[in-house]
Formats: C-alpha cells, sequence, structure tokens
C-alpha cells in the first residue's frame, strides 16, 4: 500500500479555510489568522525556515513506556503496574515490565540521542522508583539510577528535563484514596521536593504533571485508564488535589533547589467549532478552558474557569479559604503537547449528575470528534499541522510572551524494516516538517518558543494500546531490544544540527 504523503499545497488550502472559523476566543488571533492570508504574508516552507541556534532539539519519554524493571531494586508497584498486570486491560496482551529495558540501557540511549545532535531530553521520573509507596524513606538505588542518566546526559551534552509525574502512581496512595485524597498534594510536594534536593544540583527544567486534564479526567472521571473510577465528584476532587500538589511542588522545588525553573506540561487539542452556529462557538471555546487551559488558569488566578454545569463545584472539591493562594504560582514557562485539533459541538441534551455523584459530568456538555480534512496518522489521529500555530498564537495572545517549550508532538506510523535493515517513514518526515514550519510561522508571529521535543525517541508501550502503536524516531525490536534509527530519525539529527528544514 502506497502511504498517503502529506501535501503542504492541501494542508494550506484546508487551513486557509478553516481560518475563519477559528478558534475560540481572541482578537489577536483573528488578525493573526488573516495575517496568513497568502496575498499579504511572506511565506515560510521548508527551504526558507531557519531556526535559532539556540534552539532546543529533543525527544520525550517517560518512566512507565520505556523504563522496565518494574518491580526491580526495591521499586514499588504503580498504578500502571497493577492495570497492565490485569489481563484484558491491553490490547496487544502486552505489559510494560520491560518495554525498552532502559533502565538498564539508559547510556545507550543516551549516546543515541547525542549521534542524533540532541540537546534536550524530557524524562519522567516513576515515584513508587524513588518512593516505593508514596511517602517516606527514599529507595536509594531508585534515585540513584536518576542521578546517574543526569550525569550521562550531560556529559553528553544533553540538558536533562524532569516530568516528575506521567500518570505512574504508586499503588499504595491510590489505595489510600488517590488523586481525589486532598493528602496527596503534600506527598507529592514532598516528593517533588525530595528529588529537586538531590537532582537539583544538575537538573534545572522541572514538569510537576505531564497534562493533568488527562490522567484526572481518564482516571476518575471516565475511568478510561488506571485507576478506572468513574464518578464526577471523584473527579472535581483529584484536580483539585493536583491543582494544590503543582502549586506546593513548584514551591518545595524551589526551596530545595533556588535555580530551578518549573512548568508544566499540559497536552492541548486545539478546539474549533464544528460549525459555525453560536452554541457550536460557545461549546469550542468553553472545551478550550475546560481541557486545555483549566490548570494554567488556575495558576494564574487561583480560582478555576467557569466551564463546568452551573457552578464551579468549589464544595465538593472542598475547597478551603486560602487554597487560591496555593494554587497562584508564576510558571517560569509553558509546556504544550500538541497532536491534533478537534471538532467540538454543543451536545444535544443538557448533561445531569449520574452514578450517584452530586456533579455533571462537564465533558458531557460537548460532543467531541474530528474533522476529516487532514490525512490520518496510522493510529487515526487528523494530522493538522496548522493547528499547532493557532494554538501557539492563542496562548500567546491570551498568556502573554511566556518562554514556550513544546514538550511533545508525534505520530504513529507504523513503518518497519525493510529488506535493506532500515526504517523508511517518509510520512513521518513529513509530519515533522510540516509541524516544525507552523512552529516556525508562529515564532515568526510572536511564540516565544525555545524547546521542541518529538514524541518519541523510541517505539515504546503506549498505554493501554500496547506495543501496537509505533511513535518512535527509533524503531524498537521488543523481543532482542536492538534499536534502529529511523529515517526520520536521522532527519531529525540532521534539523538538530542545522535548523534547517530542507536537510
Ligand atoms: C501523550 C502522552 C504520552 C504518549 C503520547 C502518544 O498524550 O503524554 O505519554 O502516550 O501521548
Amino acid at each position: 500500500m502506497t502511504p498517503p504523503s502529506i501535501d503542504r499545497r492541501t494542508f494550506l488550502k484546508h487551513s486557509l479555510a478553516a481560518g475563519g472559523a477559528l478558534l475560540v476566543s481572541g482578537k489577536g488571533l483573528s488578525a493573526n489568522a488573516r495575517s496568513q492570508d497568502p496575498a499579504t504574508a511572506s511565506v515560510l516552507d521548508a527551504g526558507n525556515v531557519r531556526f535559532p541556534g539556540d534552539f532546543l532539539w529533543g525527544t520525550a519519554t517517560s518512566s512507565f513506556q520505556v523504563e522496565g524493571a518494574w518491580d526491580e531494586d526495591g521499586k514499588g508497584e504503580s498504578i500502571w503496574d497493577r492495570y497492565s498486570h490485569h489481563p484484558g486491560k491491553i490490547r496487544d496482551g502486552s505489559s510494560a515490565d520491560i518495554a525498552c529495558d532502559q533502565y538498564h540501557r539508559f547510556r545507550q540511549d543516551i549516546a543515541l540521542q547525542q549521534s542524533l545532535n540532541l540537546k534536550s531530553f524530557r524524562f519522567s521520573t516513576s515515584w513508587a522508583r524513588i518512593q516505593p509507596t508514596g511517602t517516606g524513606p527514599v529507595n536509594q538505588k531508585g534515585l540513584d539510577y536518576y542521578s546517574r542518566m543526569v550525569d550521562a546526559l550531560l556529559e553528553a551534552g544533553i540538558r536533562p528535563f524532569c516530568t516528575i509525574y506521567h500518570w505512574d502512581l504508586p499503588q499504595a496512595l491510590e489505595d489510600l484514596g488517590g488523586w481525589p485524597n486532598r493528602d496527596l498534594a503534600v506527598y507529592f510536594a514532598d516528593y517533588a521536593g525530595l528529588l529537586a534536593k538531590h537532582l537539583g544540583d544538575r537538573v534545572t527544567v522541572w514538569a510537576p504533571f505531564n497534562m493533568p486534564e488527562t490522567f484526572t479526567y481518564r482516571g476518575y472521571g471516565n475511568g478510561w485508564m488506571p485507576p478506572e473510577r468513574a464518578n464526577t465528584d471523584d473527579y472535581v476532587r483529584a484536580i483539585h488535589t493536583v491543582a494544590l500538589a503543582h502549586g506546593q511542588a513548584y514551591r518545595s522545588i524551589k526551596a530545595a533547589s533556588p535555580q530551578a525553573t518549573v512548568g508544566s506540561a499540559y497536552g492541548m487539542e486545539p478546539a474549533y467549532p464544528k460549525t459555525d452556529k453560536v452554541a457550536d462557538r460557545e461549546a469550542a471555546r468553553r472545551f478550550h478552558a475546560l481541557h486545555n487551559t483549566f490548570f494554567l488558569h488556575a495558576t494564574r488566578h487561583g480560582r478555576y474557569p467557569d466551564v463546568f454545569v452551573g457552578e464551579v463545584p468549589y464544595e465538593t472539591m472542598g475547597f478551603r479559604s486560602g487554597d487560591e493562594k496555593i494554587l497562584q504560582v508564576p510558571l517560569d514557562w509553558l509546556g504544550v503537547h500538541y497532536y491534533c485539533r478537534l471538532a467540538i459541538s454543543a451536545a444535544a441534551a443538557p448533561a445531569l449528575p449520574k452514578g450517584g455523584a452530586r456533579t455533571p459530568d462537564p465533558m458531557a456538555q460537548f460532543q467531541v470528534g474530528l474533522f476529516p480534512d487532514g490525512p490520518r496518522t496510522d493510529g487515526g489521529l487528523e494530522m493538522w499541522p496548522r493547528g499547532l500555530y493557532d494554538l501557539l498564537m492563542q496562548l500567546t495572545h491570551d498568556y502573554g510572551p511566556i518562554p514556550i517549550e513544546i514538550t511533545e508532538t508525534g505520530g504513529v506510523f507504523m513503518d518497519a524494516p525493510g529488506q535493506d535493515g532500515q526504517v523508511h517513514d517518509p510520512r513521518r518526515i513529513a509530519f515533522y516538517r510540516e509541524h516544525l514550519i507552523e512552529l516556525a510561522r508562529a515564532m515568526r508571529d510572536g511564540a516565544r518558543v525555545r524547546a521542541y521535543h518529538a514524541w518519541s525517541l523510541l517505539d515504546n508501550f503506549e498505554w493501554d494500546k500496547g506495543y501496537s502503536q509505533r511513535y518512535g524516531l527509533t524503531w524498537v525490536d521488543f523481543k532482542t531490544q536492538q534499536r534502529i534509527v529511523k529515517d526520520s530519525g536521522h532527519w531529525y539529527g540532521r534539523v538538530a544540527a542545522t535548523g534547517r528544514l530542507d536537510t
């Protein structure tokens, strides 16, 4: 089968057509959208994009998805260990017990990054490796692992970027009630402070959470991921604990390591109204505020945006006087993941409480889908590079010129080694090239982006999809642990070396 190639002209045509219906709010955005009229905008393409020499090119991974060694050297069980060991939960029947075996192969994986000229590595630490039950004394062997990895990164000239929590909650803390239990904010801040105390002499870039909107909603709101609870009261309690944890961790990190800079890595899917109807435009605006910027808003205002059905459920959340001060923190930078845009329309019926909860599910206000315009990745998501531009311009308009790091972008392309032993994945190259052109446009138009992390360095364990979705710049044979840099990885390495896309 010949893979569909991404035709830039098609992208631009569709993007410009969609421009009028964009986005959610913001006069600045529509001005920018207008400035993309080909008649007035200077055209950026792969031939003339030049990224600054100090731009940080990197990749991202997460502990559970790559490390393996799930019970080695004193590591405790996480909710993802428990879930993935339960038969039937993972699509291909696999587990992450070995994954990419990075726990034993981190030096090889760092050498790989160095060979690709990469300058930033976004990894996450496993809480249960460091504190097996989530509180109490440090498991020295677990901490030593990250310490050795950080040293090896620095020796290779690669900036270590530490995400403190990428979904693998110690099971012992879930047994205490999980994120709906407010005590977890304190435990998390202790864990974050501990990390900063031991690694903060070398790590300066910290993200307390990866995609707080996702693990709270899917973990507690609709039960799609562990701990598989589906109760909106638990969900709103969880978001409040996580927002408190973020504020408290921000402070404990800075107290332990004065040179620390703290941001957070938010998963953002730009919300476009499905139709031009007022109700759909309003739905897209609310969805953006609930899904994309909810936690960011809390860091700015110490309150939550008005995106619930009825009042913000402060009482159910257990919001106490003084919490607003804990939530408010001046982020040093903003981390953004971009995978695809979403088509949002208003739900046909009003959302009502269910399952014994008092709070109606705020997501039930929307119908969420994909647009049919762009080509699809092998994972089924629409490729829409223009969404990255729109999102960055919207954030720059709404949040000012804060430094931004692209913390993840990528796509599933299942290309495998050919007869020559190499992995030819032209669609992934096209995917990154088109997204980087949109990124360059956003930077030209005022977005202060300083780093880009491709998801991911390696094919890895893609949560409940197991090994059935390959996102890597590097092919991994999960039986032998052989790594083969894909064509896209070699291409990305040349981009990192030159700042050019026409390499
Ligand atoms: C992101 C997650 C990451 C990975 C990619 C494909 O949402 O942060 O762990 O699963 O999607």
